[in-house]
């Protein structure tokens, strides 16, 4: 039985070490979850062969009497910091002239943002975990360092020391953050505001269940005492010694020499810091060979022979002068706290997103407030929380019921975090995406029209809203840049042939939220006119098929809001209008007929013509055959094109296929 435990223990130990260590399973979780059932209930039956160093006693009792002092056997020591090339250089040239030497090899590892921790190792076996205190006493954390899973219990291999103090960074991934963030707001507990505030609580827990549920990981940089040492003579040493006993090790750690080299992986890192699955704050330079450590020494409590080389911060404090609200080119308000310049991740910074409303009251933001603002890579600079309150506390943040660029009505439709401006036609800031939806081929298909134009016409305030594209000039046009004579006037015929259109192209045209072209399309014929539209309530729109709570709230809201009516209005006084709807069999104009489609379209997928050309009665068929009426060929058609050809069957190609939805 003994055997049999051991070996199960033994096996245990050795997929934690591939899961968790190296980072590659060699078995499914099933298959390791069984080998750890069956070890459970062998120990369960036999109490007597329990050993504190299994991997099921990873979860013990919480310590009785909070965290106990640990006096740390050689003391933590901290890192002096260089922020540029010249500090690092200045730090290079320091080091040769104290030794007398050309050119120094040094190990470079990443800074990583995490806490220090000390673990006692004896006779290999886990004995204390510490965290770093002052440097000479830290807390007893043994419980919670003991559920960490890349920290083994026991080291594997041979020739560890007798005792042996192992240093490293506790941390949590960005993936183990954000799980355990979820978890937090699930339970309705307070969430952390970045991965190195939550490994720290979760160290400091004294319930070792709750720390075993975060998934906080190690990865180790060095020694502290070695009694019966040594076990090398480099630092490069010592990380291949720890490696080889199991323990984890930064794979970004590599062996640079001089001021240069530094330099070369400095930059090499910080072009990788948005893509690792974890934070670093900067890399660790440390002289390679512990004999000139040794040399070198110490200053106050940072050794001569190592040096942090910070990267700029990606989170500073600063004060909230105001909450603003943007609107979105899609009308989405957003609150931007505008900020005390601050520099951070690189760049002077003084507006910072706060996403919505609900985020504001979730990290309880007020304007005089001192707050955390973060900057990482690209992405926009966000308020992660508040540091200080402002004393008097200004009121709490409302949205305002009025955009604040046009004066629509603002809506936060249920269920959804944003609010909205509803002037979708009339609101300057959503002008340029409203118009280029207007004029697109879905919607009234206005030739010419595309994104540069638009931008100008928006410059030069000539157009407020789409009803003003109908009274512009063929001259207004072609002043406008790379906009010739010819091209002006097509693009005026077009807007003057397109008045006339249909009720669903037009109401797709609106470009409502919620309301795309096949509702749009169902919309038209339930109603059948845009009066009956207008005037129908939540309820009756909620009465028509695929119109959810959703679709019907956006369609009241744009409906209700006057400044949408009255673009409505002017869209009709310029002409725009569509026949009514032309009795059903008239709907159909290929019933009948026969369509095959081959090769890659350019407007289209070939799903969209498939279910055009069958919403018009005709039939698709797969292959072509003499009864086939057109096959239309797109680029690198297939083989039908040929058999076409053959057959003598008419083809088409992609403007034909457009003029037969009737979409020239
Ligand atoms: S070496 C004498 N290496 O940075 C050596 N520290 O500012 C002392 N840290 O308390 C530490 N990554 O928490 C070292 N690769 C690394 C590190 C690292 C992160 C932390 C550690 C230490 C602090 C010193």
């Amino acid at each position: 039985m003994q055997r049999r435990i051991e070996a199960l223990r033994a096996e245990i130990n050795s997929h934690d070490y591939q899961y968790y260590v190296l980072d590659d399973p060699q078995i499914p979780d099933a298959e390791y979850d069984r080998l750890f059932r069956e070890l459970q209930e062998l120990e369960t039956a036999h109490p007597e062969l329990l050993s504190p160093d299994s991997p099921t006693r990873r979860v013990g009792a919480r310590p009785a009497a909070g965290f106990a002092e640990v006096h740390h056997g050689t003391p933590m020591l901290s890192l002096a910091n260089a922020f540029d090339y010249q500090e690092l250089v200045d730090f290079d040239r320091r080091v040769r002239e104290l030794l007398g030497i050309e050119a120094v090899a040094y190990v470079a590892e990443p800074k990583l943002d995490g806490l220090a921790i000390n673990l006692l190792y004896e006779a290999g076996r886990l004995r204390r975990g510490a965290t770093r205190g002052d440097g000479e006493v830290g807390e007893d954390v043994s419980h919670n360092v003991r559920t960490i899973r890349s920290i083994p219990l026991t080291l594997r291999g041979s020739g560890w020391p007798r005792r042996l103090e192992v240093r490293g960074e506790v941390l949590l991934s960005h993936a183990g953050f954000a799980a355990l963030n979820a978890a937090q707001r699930e339970r309705g507990a307070k969430t952390f505001a970045n991965p190195r505030n939550a490994a720290a609580g979760s160290l400091r827990q004294l319930d070792p269940g709750m720390t075993a549920e975060r998934p906080l990981e190690i990865f180790c940089y060095g020694v502290g005492l070695v009694d019966g040492g040594p076990i090398g003579e480099r630092q490069s040493d010592i990380l291949r010694r720890l490696r080889e006993w199991g323990l984890r090790v930064n794979s970004l750690t590599r062996g640079v020499i001089g001021a240069t080299g530094c330099w070369k992986y400095y930059q090499e890192i910080l072009a990788q810091r948005d893509s690792l699955p974890y934070d670093i704050d900067g890399v660790v330079y440390k002289v390679d060979e512990l004999a000139l450590q040794q040399r070198l020494g110490n200053v106050a409590r940072a050794p001569r022979w190592a040096l942090a080389h910070k990267f700029p911060a990606q989170e500073e404090t600063t004060r909230v002068v105001g909450i603003d609200v943007q609107v979105g080119r899609t009308g989405k308000l957003t609150p931007v706290a505008r900020l005390e310049p601050v520099f951070v991740g690189g760049v002077t910074v003084t507006n910072a997103t706060l996403h919505n409303e609900q985020e504001v009251r979730r990290k309880d933001v007020h304007v005089g407030d001192r707050v955390v603002v973060r900057r990482a890579g690209d992405v926009i600079p966000e308020v992660v929380s508040v540091a200080s309150k402002g004393k008097p506390r200004a009121p709490e943040f409302r949205m305002p019921d009025r955009c604040p660029v046009c004066d629509s009505h603002v809506v936060r439709i249920e269920g959804q975090a944003d609010h909205r401006c509803t002037g979708g036609l009339f609101c300057p800031a959503q002008r340029r995406e409203a118009l280029w939806h207007f004029a697109s081929r879905r919607a009234l298909n206005i030739d010419g029209l595309g994104e540069r134009v638009i931008a100008q016409l928006d410059e030069q305030g000539l157009v407020a809203d789409p009803a003003d594209l109908f009274s512009l000039t063929t001259e207004q046009f072609a002043a406008l840049d790379r906009m010739g004579e010819k091209s002006a006037s097509n693009l005026v015929q077009s807007l003057q042939r397109r008045r006339q259109t249909t009720l669903g192209r037009f109401l797709f045209a609106l470009g409502i939220r919620e309301v795309g072209e096949a509702t749009a399309e169902t919309l038209a014929s339930e109603f059948g006119s845009l009066d009956a539209l207008m005037a129908a309530d939540v309820e009756r729109l909620q009465a028509v098929p695929d119109v959810g709570p959703v679709v019907a709230e956006a369609l009241r809201a744009f409906f209700a809001e006057p400044h949408n009516r009255a673009v409505i209005q002017r869209l009709r006084e310029a002409g725009v209008h569509w026949p009514a709807p032309p009795p059903a069999a008239a709907h159909k104009p290929l019933a009948g007929k026969t369509v095959v489609l081959t090769g890659t379209l350019a407007g289209l997928t070939r799903d969209q013509a498939r279910a055009r050309l069958k919403a018009l009665g005709a039939k698709v068929s797969s292959s072509v055959s003499k009864k086939t009426d057109w096959v239309v060929v797109g680029s690198e058609p297939g083989s039908k094109a040929q058999k076409a050809q053959q057959l003598g069957v008419e083809t088409l190609d992609e403007a034909g296929l457009l003029e037969l939805l009737g979409e020239d």
